[in-house]
C-alpha cells in the first residue's frame, strides 16, 4: 500500500536486469520505496542490481528465478511473490529483447521464440499479476512497450509487432482494470540508450535508462494510463500511423540509416 503521501512503498520487476527498470526502481527506492524483488532468468546476475537499488535506500530486496519464455511457470512464480509479499504497490514488466531482423529472416524459429518472451510472456506473467492486483484493489502494473509498437518497420517488423501486440494486450487489460482499483501503465520508450542497444549507432532522439525513469515515475504518481518516453515522441509516432505505405516505407528507411 502507498503511504500516507501516495509514495510507492514495495515494486517487483520482471526481467529485473532491465536498465530502464532498474533506473526506475533505482528512483522509486530513493523515494520511500523499501522493499524490491527483482525477478529475472539470471539471478545470479542481479546481485548487483539489488546492490545499486540498497544503495538507493530500499532494505528489503529479493532475487527470484523468471523465465519470461517459460509461460506455464508464471502464475506460480506471481503467487509464490504475492504469498511473500501481500501487498505490492507496482509491477514492472520489463523483460524483452530487440532480436536482429536480418537473422530472423532466416530463422523463422528464432523470431517465435521472441514473439514468445515478448508477447505471450507478457500476456501471461500480466494476467498473473492482474489478478492480484485486482484482489488488493490497488496498484499499477508498468507495462514497457516502445515506440515501435505503433507501426512496423520494415527492418524490425518482429520486434514491432511484438511490442504492437504487447501494447494493445496491455491497453486492454487497463481497461479491464477500470473501477477495480488496479491499473495499468503503458510506457513507449524511443531510442533508449541500454544494453538492448549498445550495438548501434546513435539513435534518433536518444534517451537514457534515467530520463525514462523520471518520466515514468511521473506517470505511476499521476496515474496515467500512458507514458511517451520522451513525451516529444507522441505527436511524431501518432502521425506516423496515418502516412500512406509509400511513404511510410521511406520515412522508415531513413530512419534506419
Ligand atoms: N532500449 C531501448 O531503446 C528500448 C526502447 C523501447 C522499449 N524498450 C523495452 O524496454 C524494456 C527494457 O529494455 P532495456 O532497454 O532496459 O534493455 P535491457 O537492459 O536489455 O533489459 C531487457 C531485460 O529483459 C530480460 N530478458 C530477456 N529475455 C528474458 C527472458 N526470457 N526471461 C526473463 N527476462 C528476460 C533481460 O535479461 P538478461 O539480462 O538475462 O538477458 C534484460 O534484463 C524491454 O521490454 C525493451 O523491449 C527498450
Amino acid at each position: 500500500m502507498r503511504d500516507a503521501l501516495g509514495a510507492v512503498q514495495s515494486a517487483l520487476v520482471l526481467g529485473g536486469g532491465s536498465e530502464i527498470a532498474t533506473a526506475t526502481v533505482e528512483l522509486l527506492a530513493s523515494e520511500r520505496c523499501k522493499t524490491v524483488v527483482l525477478a529475472g532468468r539470471d539471478p545470479a546476475k542481479l546481485g548487483p542490481v539489488a546492490d545499486k537499488l540498497r544503495a538507493a535506500g530500499a532494505t528489503t530486496v529479493e532475487i527470484v528465478a523468471f523465465d519470461a519464455a517459460d509461460t506455464a511457470s508464471h502464475e506460480q512464480i506471481v503467487d509464490d511473490v504475492w504469498a511473500a509479499h501481500p501487498d505490492l504497490d507496482v509491477v514492472i514488466s520489463a523483460f524483452g529483447v530487440l532480436g536482429d531482423q536480418a537473422a530472423f529472416d532466416d530463422d523463422p524459429k528464432a523470431a517465435a521464440d521472441a514473439a514468445i518472451v515478448n508477447y505471450a510472456g507478457g500476456v501471461s506473467s500480466s494476467l498473473a499479476v492482474a489478478k492480484h492486483l485486482k484482489a488488493q484493489g490497488h496498484g499499477t502494473l508498468v507495462v514497457i512497450t516502445s515506440v515501435a509498437a505503433m507501426r512496423a518497420r520494415a527492418d524490425n517488423f518482429v520486434y514491432g509487432s511484438t511490442k504492437a501486440g504487447l501494447d494493445a494486450f496491455a491497453q486492454g487489460l487497463g481497461d479491464r482494470l477500470e473501477g477495480s482499483g488496479a491499473s495499468v501503465l503503458v510506457v513507449r520508450p524511443g531510442f533508449v540508450r541500454t544494453q538492448m542497444t549498445a550495438h548501434l549507432g546513435k539513435g534518433p532522439m536518444e534517451t537514457t535508462p534515467e530520463a525514462v525513469a523520471v518520466d515514468v515515475v511521473a506517470a505511476i504518481k499521476k496515474g496515467s494510463h500512458t507514458v511517451w518516453s520522451p513525451a516529444k515522441l507522441a505527436p511524431i509516432f501518432t502521425a506516423f500511423r496515418f502516412l500512406p505505405r509509400p511513404i511510410w516505407r521511406k520515412v522508415a528507411a531513413a530512419a534506419s540509416k
